[in-house]
């Protein structure tokens, strides 16, 4: 439990592509190591590594092959684990912070920033790769979980959804497709909103959907009747979650709702919940919330919650109006 040499080496094969570059079939170190610009002594003993812990084969020395393993790490393989892994990407990178929990622990700042001298989200900022990569996985992470975030609510009862926070659209897309009539607002930073413009084009989306640079820790310059909040809470603290929600419920104004859809705690996904949580405080400095901590920070928006669906996979649809 406590080992790191097999996820610093399974990372770093993901990170250099290997099963993808074995895929067809054995290949010789040196070939690989010209493939993935590496240096074929420290790869060979990483891979050699590998084949005794039983990802990729050996079938005669110095060729790698690929098995069932490496092939569920190669990058076009059902779950993506290839890009969660990769090193040089968002999360990937993200995970090195864990060496900081430690100090995090004893009361020092935010791991990731101890780790890399900058907080998560200016480096996204400073870097379009990890951006890129970043948004992309957060595309494929809400095109599991949207199908059963649209059957939950009754989006139909809406005019116009705004998708705050809302990354490149995906979610707000598939409400979209389901709903005919509604009409769609993406709201996130400058550059996940140029990426989005770009995303919705290509699925035929842009004459519904609006797309808008701002902060959500400023007035959000949208009108429409619901405003969704999809794994953005988890990301922040209670103050700065609070000031988000704030937000939304200023643009919802009174008869508007605030639709929150984050992982909520429940006996069936603690493992998963618990796990996320330590994520978000490493990365972000955020955290995830039981039912009730939502509430509190709801409350705390002069926010009620007004009604909760729960998906089997442990989201929830948290619906807000305005309260007292
Ligand atoms: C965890 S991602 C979730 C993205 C999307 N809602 C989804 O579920 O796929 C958090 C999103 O918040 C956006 N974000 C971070 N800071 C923001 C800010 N100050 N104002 C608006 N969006 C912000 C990020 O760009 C990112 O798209």
């Amino acid at each position: 439990m406590a080992d790191l040499v097999t996820p610093f080496a399974v990372r770093t094969a993901a990170t250099l592509g290997i099963a993808d570059l074995v895929s067809g079939g054995p290949v010789a170190l040196a070939e690989l190591a010209r493939s993935c610009r590496a240096d074929a002594d420290p790869l060979g003993r990483v891979l050699r590594f590998l084949v005794h812990k039983g990802v990729f084969e050996e079938p005669e020395p110095g060729v790698f092959g690929p098995n069932e393993t490496s092939r569920a790490m190669q990058s076009d393989a059902p779950h993506g684990a290839r890009a969660w892994l990769d090193l040089d990407g968002a999360i990937g990178r993200a995970d090195m912070a864990f060496v900081e929990l430690i100090e995090q622990v004893r009361g020092r700042q935010v791991a990731y920033r101890t780790a890399f001298g900058r907080t998560f989200w200016e480096d996204l900022e400073h870097s379009p790769r990890l951006s890129d990569s970043f948004d992309a996985l957060m595309a494929a992470k809400t095109r599991a979980i949207a199908p059963g975030v649209v059957a939950a609510h009754d989006w139909g009862r809406y005019r116009a959804v705004a998708d705050v926070g809302g990354g490149e659209g995906v979610l707000l897309g598939e409400i979209l497709r389901a709903h005919p009539e509604l009409r769609g607002i993406l709201v996130d930073l400058t550059a996940p909103v140029l990426r989005a413009a770009g995303h919705l084009r290509e699925h035929g989306l842009d004459e519904r959907i609006e797309t808008v640079a701002a902060s959500f820790f400023d007035p959000l310059p949208v009108a429409a009747d619901a405003f969704v909040l999809c794994d953005v809470l988890g990301d922040w603290g209670d103050e700065d979650a609070v000031r988000i929600l704030r937000r939304c419920a200023d643009a919802a104004g009174p008869h508007g709702r605030v639709l929150v859809v984050e992982l909520t705690a429940g006996p069936d996904v603690m493992q998963l919940y618990t796990e996320m949580d330590l994520r978000m405080m490493v990365y972000v400095g955020g955290r995830m919330r039981d039912l009730e901590a939502t509430r509190r920070i709801a409350a705390a928006a002069k926010l009620a919650v007004v009604g909760v669906a729960r998906l089997d996979n442990g989201y929830c649809v948290i619906e807000c109006a305005a309260g007292t």
